[in-house]
């Protein structure tokens, strides 16, 4: 297939682009930042430079390559700082979630574009009540903290707009498996805590497996959501030590619940306590979905072995 990928150069986009031709498809990737092409073009894939905000550049950018699909792979989180509003760090990707998106979908329509797949997000978005782990088919958290308001809005109107539209939007876990994950600076300096008993659960995504769900959401007729995360959700309490370990840090500090939310501000207590986790039985039994790392256990340890011993990938 010959397919547009918004977003090539990035965290998932660059483990996409080697697996999309490894399967015989043509990529037209998308860059953003100056210098980001070539990084697309060593990977396989054709460079293009678009802003996905301009809605007019993506119709013509898309109307030019003549895609049988597009893959939207944009956010803007890299080397962004989490402060206390979630919606303040997340603003740009919230734009890419819903003007991108629209964009996206409005040209797909016009250039007659039949499969459209979309980055959508797990983690923390289900309701907080009931079992830990939550299925496609379970409530979205109806009242999510203020601070991640319009960031849960954002996600949701992708969700909604994808699958209207007759596309797929895959519901990741928290990516890891880059040495510059998010993660890896606050866990190595003993900055991220587990906060009260740390029961609010995480789900996770190795890159590698997060890239190969999406190749097989390519060739799969039909809408759908799908969460596409580790076997494994797990309380704060038990991945963040063991994401220590694996960075050869400090195991992490314990701080009280009153205090985190003083400091680091309710959502991020909502994260570490009574949050959800994500169950992957739909994308294994409807994509045919296997994974190289079905727990963080051993997906932490493969992938930050280098950086704990101080080997910069
Ligand atoms: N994805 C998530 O849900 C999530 C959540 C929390 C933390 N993180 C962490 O964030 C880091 C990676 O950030 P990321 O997932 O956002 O990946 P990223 O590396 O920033 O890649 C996103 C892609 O979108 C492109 N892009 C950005 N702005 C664009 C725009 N206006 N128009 C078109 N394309 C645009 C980027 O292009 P250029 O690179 O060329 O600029 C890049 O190809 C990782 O450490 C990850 O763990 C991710």
């Amino acid at each position: 297939m010959r397919v547009f990928l918004a977003g090539a150069s990035g965290a998932i986009g660059s483990r996409l682009v080697p697996q999309l031709i490894e399967r015989g498809h043509e990529v037209i990737g998308t860059f953003r930042s100056p210098g980001n092409g070539e990084r697309a073009r060593a990977l396989g894939a054709q460079p293009i430079a678009l802003d996905l905000l301009d809605a007019r550049a993506v119709r013509e950018a898309v109307l030019k390559a003549e895609p049988e699909a597009i893959i939207h792979q944009a956010t803007a989180l890299a080397d962004v700082r989490f402060g206390r509003s979630l919606d303040r760090s997340f603003g740009p990707t919230n734009r890419l979630r819903t003007e991108g998106t629209d964009a996206l979908l409005a040209a797909a329509r016009e250039a007659g574009v039949r499969r459209f797949v979309a980055q959508s997000f797990a983690s923390y978005r289900y309701a907080r009540e009931g079992g830990p782990v939550k299925t496609e088919n379970d409530p979205l958290d109806p009242a999510p903290p203020a601070m991640a308001r319009e960031t849960n809005a954002a996600m949701r109107h992708l969700d909604e707009a994808v699958t209207n539209a007759g596309g797929i939007a895959l519901r990741y876990g928290g990516f890891y498996g880059a040495s510059n994950d998010g993660l890896v600076r606050p866990v190595r300096r003993r900055q991220f805590p587990i906060i009260g008993d740390g029961d609010g659960i995480s789900s996770f995504i190795h890159l590698e497996d997060a890239a190969a769900a999406t190749v097989l959401a390519l060739g799969h007729d039909g809408a759908g959501l799908y969460n596409v995360v580790d076997d494994e959700p797990a309380p704060m309490r038990e991945w963040l030590p063991a994401l220590a370990m694996a960075l050869g840090a400090q195991p992490p500090r314990h701080v009280p619940v009153w205090l985190a939310r003083l400091i680091a501000g309710k959502g991020m207590v909502m994260m570490a306590v009574g949050s959800r986790g994500a169950s992957n039985a739909k994308a294994k039994r409807e994509l045919g979905w296997t994974l190289r790392y079905p727990s963080w256990r051993q997906g932490f340890a493969a992938a930050y072995a280098p950086v704990s011993q101080g080997v910069n990938r």
